[in-house]
């Protein structure tokens, strides 16, 4: 489904299958939705406001049709309404108590972009052994192991599944093989490239990273980060390491910092396409000499990308935002390790580049965060009824 899609066409899109009475109902409904959506002259009065918002959770759900009982989906979507964090808020604070602030000059998302992202995985490892994610078996959580890909891809992409469900945003798992010549990180910037032509936004993380605060959406770390209606790609600042006595490592050929792909957001504009064509070219040094270095040197793609793209495609300097370190690189203990040089602890994105079997900790600790604090919000709520005082 393109982003662009209304409502109203998705649901037009569904009237020529009426054959029985139930379905000549339906239609009735599917009318009524149209009506609500296409209200947006009357925009101004209460009275339609309150109609679309009964009309969208109970019978329309935004863009569909519900009856019955509500799926999986839906439930999410409902259930964590009690404590999604809303996008155009000015900061956000933590479990710890640590606030963060948006930028000042926005916020320049205010509503949810809802299924116009695209969360994605991509990985050549698909987790589907015993006790793994994609396995028809029951997956036991206390036993499934930390160690290996199996239970890192498995814990990360539920994560990322279930950060997307929560919010209502698309999710894929594209399956990726192995590119010829090329390290298989290669396979980034061409996936980015084909699947952004169905969303407004798409955004990969790495699959031993996690996201933190499942009830902070994305767009609110747009608003953080600034990252505009103009601007085309965001990726995190690395950490400073030092290897083999290096202390430049981390570093492109003029010195400066490199960009980490382990989270990229990419906006479908058509800026973005020529940068993202670019990239996914590179290689071939039609445009890019000595980028061949890169097919199987480390770091691959995201050396290509630090090294010639974002000193070509940047000509505001908003085209490409770049993401804090502390926002979406490392996580607490990172710089314990002797030879990392920046203190990265992740504090919206957790990247385990180092210690790969925390991947399975941090998704628990975000599960459990938000299952705490809805838990506590109905119990605190009705404290009276709950909680029995002994006279
Ligand atoms: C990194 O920062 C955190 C707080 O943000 C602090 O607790 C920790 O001790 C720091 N680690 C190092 C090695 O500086």
């Amino acid at each position: 489904m393109p982003w662009n899609s209304t409502p109203v066409n998705r649901l037009a899109l569904k009237l020529p299958h009426i054959t029985t009475t139930y379905q000549f109902i339906s239609v009735g409904l599917v009318i009524i939705c149209i009506l609500v959506f296409s209200t947006t002259s009357l925009h101004n009065t209460r009275v339609v406001e309150r109609l679309k918002d009964s009309a969208k959770g109970r019978i329309c759900d935004h863009d569909r049709l519900v009856f019955g009982n509500p799926t999986i989906s839906d439930s999410f979507q409902s259930l964590f309404q009690a404590i999604r964090h809303p996008v155009s808020a000015p900061t956000y604070t933590d479990a710890y108590g640590k606030v963060f602030d948006t930028k000042k000059d926005g916020p320049w998302w205010k509503e949810p972009l809802r299924n116009e992202i695209l969360i994605l995985d991509i990985d050549t490892r698909v987790p589907q052994g015993k006790n793994e994610l994609w396995n028809d078996g029951r997956l036991n959580w206390e036993a499934m192991k930390e160690e290996g890909d199996g239970g890192l891809v498995s814990a990360s992409f539920m994560n990322h599944f279930l950060y997307a469900q929560i919010h209502g945003y698309d999710y894929r798992f594209f399956n990726a093989h192995d590119m010829e010549g090329l390290h298989n990180t290669w396979v980034k910037p061409h996936v980015l490239f084909d699947l952004l032509h169905s969303y407004r936004f798409v955004i990969f993380i790495d699959a031993d990273a996690t996201i933190q605060h499942l009830e902070l959406p994305f767009e609110w770390l747009f608003n953080k980060w600034g990252i505009t209606p103009q601007t085309s790609i965001a990726l995190p600042l690395d950490s400073r390491q030092t290897i083999n006595g290096d202390e430049h490592v981390s570093e492109d050929s003029k010195g400066r910092l490199q960009l980490n792909t382990g989270v990229v957001v990419a906006q479908a504009l058509p800026y973005t396409f020529e940068m993202l064509k670019a990239w996914k070219e590179c290689p071939e040094e039609k445009r890019y000499p000595g980028c061949a270095l890169w097919k199987e040197e480390w770091s691959h793609e995201q050396r290509a990308f630090s090294e010639y793209i974002r000193y070509d495609f940047n000509p505001t300097g908003t085209n490409i935002i770049e993401i804090p370190c502390d926002d979406a690189v490392g996580y607490p203990g990172l710089a314990e390790h002797e030879h990392i040089n920046s203190n990265c602890t992740g504090q919206f994105i957790r990247h385990h580049t180092i210690d790969k079997a925390m991947t399975k900790r941090s998704t628990e600790v975000a599960m459990l965060q938000v299952l705490t604090d809805l838990t506590r919000k109905e119990l605190l709520s009705k404290k009276e009824t709950y909680w029995i005082r002994e006279t």
